[in-house]
């Protein structure tokens, strides 16, 4: 069973989105940002690992958000609640970055990657 994990980086009511740019499939939509969790590896240090890589910033990582999505043969992905503990989100790998409200959030759905709107509820329900 292989792991991906992927981060709910809140500031001030509002969640961290980036936006892929590939492959062809989900290029323009976004994503919560993160990565495959190596052999060997906690979940939350996959993450903080993946963050710094394709963030350029440092997290602290909490409690699981929403449930487990099965993303094919053997591969789930989780979500973790996480705050930033230094540095400001730059797109190192993605085309862009954006926070958003729980109100934008719901509004632009349709622009989620199928896995990740599946939690929309959890983290609206985030936001407050
Ligand atoms: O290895 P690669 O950079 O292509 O992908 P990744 O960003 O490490 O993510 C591994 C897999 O998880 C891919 O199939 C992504 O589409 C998927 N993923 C997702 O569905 N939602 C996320 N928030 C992050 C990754």
């Amino acid at each position: 069973m292989k792991t991906v994990v992927a981060a709910a980086i809140v500031r001030e009511g509002r969640l961290l989105l980036a936006q892929r740019s590939y492959p062809e499939e989900v290029a323009g939509l976004w994503e919560l940002p993160g990565g495959k969790v190596e052999d060997g590896e906690s979940i939350a240090s996959a993450l903080q690992r993946e963050i710094a890589e394709e963030l350029t910033v440092r997290i602290e990582v909490g409690e699981p958000v929403g449930e487990p999505v099965t993303l094919g043969d053997n591969v789930i992905l989780v979500a973790l609640h996480a705050w930033l503990v230094d540095g400001e989100p730059v797109a190192a790998e993605h085309s862009a970055v954006m926070w958003v409200t729980g109100e934008q959030l719901r509004a632009m759905a349709v622009d989620l990657v199928p896995a990740d709107a599946v939690w929309l509820e959890d983290l609206v329900g985030l936001l407050g």
